[in-house]
């Protein structure tokens, strides 16, 4: 029998800078060994973002970079950003390519799962009886509230507008709610709704989609101060974790701190039509860019989230896993863990052997 032509996938390669160009190549690297010898074949359409595109283009987003994730299933972003455009005016910043992409391409929806693998509990800063557990599923809303509300500023007074629509809430909710039933059927809608308008109406919004849609989903809420310190205290009691922009971005960097590294936590940006952003939660980290050591971990875990949540390609998403969890069980641990371990080339080695 005649073999079948491999399906091809269309996915932006996004470098950015620092050591987000070098963990991305460090995940072109694995996903090149992953194709081989299965059906599908990563077409990589690499553009320019962040400061990288301020200095080519002058701004953080081209529109070519835009355009090119329209047709695409999926982007693969390393990390923007550094000192270098630190003076340079508000539309020529960084992190305004990110959120730029984040509000053309509508990708509303940001997952970011926090799960603790045994081989790196040591490196938790908690003790190990608090860490029992750990697997808990951030949603958090991406493209609303004061990130994106009105913003002004003169010489004493400035504001940033935190707005949220019925439908803004709806959608993540019901995304979320997805997610909670695939996994322990509890969601915790994490706000402050003792103090903002917005979080009662999302308290509204959540409550009628959890009783209307999913009735079997078990829904808590939690004020943002007391959801700070419960993720210390009993960090394994959480399941999937609702909450909107401001609050899923401070909530997701205390919770990564759990498996002991910011450098090990994926993320997922997604649209209603499944096209994802994947990156990496960690920044461009210019202070060891450049030296061959940045971690590739959370980098290759992103890639793996990509290949199971925009491509479907579930096998693949799993193999790449556990060469990433093989390597950590064989104690090849990356410098932010271990002093003395490997640079990013050799960990992207073992992985790629562990694939292959
Ligand atoms: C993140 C980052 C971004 C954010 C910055 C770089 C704009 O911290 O993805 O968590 O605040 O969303
Ligand atoms: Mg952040």
């Amino acid at each position: 029998m005649a073999s079948k032509e491999p399906k091809h996938y269309r996915v932006v390669g996004l470098p950015g800078d620092y050591i987000g160009a070098e963990v991305y190549a460090a995940a072109v690297r694995a996903l090149e060994v992953l194709t081989q010898g299965r059906d599908f074949r990563i077409d990589l359409d690499e553009q320019l973002i962040g400061g990288a595109a301020v200095d080519a283009t002058g701004e953080p987003l081209p529109q070519a970079t835009l355009d090119a994730c329209e047709g695409a299933d999926a982007a693969l972003l390393g990390a923007v950003g550094g000192p270098d455009w630190d003076d340079r005016p508000a539309e020529q910043r960084p992190e305004l390519g990110l959120l730029k992409i984040r509000a053309g391409l509508g990708l509303f929806c940001n997952l970011r799962p926090v799960v603790l693998h045994p081989a790196l509990q040591r490196f938790s800063p908690l003790k190990p009886d608090r860490l029992v557990n750990v697997d808990v599923m951030i949603v958090r809303e991406l493209t609303g509230g004061s990130y994106f509300g009105n913003k002004w500023r003169n010489a004493n007074e400035a504001e940033d507008v935190c707005r949220y629509t019925r439908f803004e809430i709806e959608r993540v909710t019901r995304a979320a709610c997805d997610i909670a039933m695939k996994r322990d059927r509890r969601l915790t809608l994490i706000d402050k709704a003792n103090v903002l308008e917005t979080s009662r109406l999302w308290r509204e919004v959540v409550r009628a989609v959890v009783d209307a849609e999913f009735p079997e989903l078990d829904l808590e809420f939690l004020y943002v101060d007391a959801a700070a310190m419960h993720l210390l205290s009993r960090p394994g009691d959480f399941d999937v974790m609702l909450t909107e922009n401001m609050f899923g971005d401070i909530i997701s960097d205390e919770a990564s701190m759990l498996c002991g590294s910011l450098g090990l936590l994926p993320s997922a940006s997604l649209n209603e039509r499944r096209f994802g952003l994947y990156e990496p939660i960690h920044g461009s980290a210019p202070d060891i860019a450049g030296k061959g050591i940045a971690n590739p971990y959370a980098m290759l875990l992103s890639a793996a989230m990509m290949l199971r949540h925009s491509l479907g390609e579930d096998e693949a998403a799993d193999a790449l896993e556990t060469a990433v969890h093989g390597c950590w069980e064989d104690g090849i641990l990356s410098r932010d863990l271990d002093p003395d371990g490997p640079g990013t080339d050799e960990i992207t080695d073992e992985v790629c052997k562990r694939l292959g």
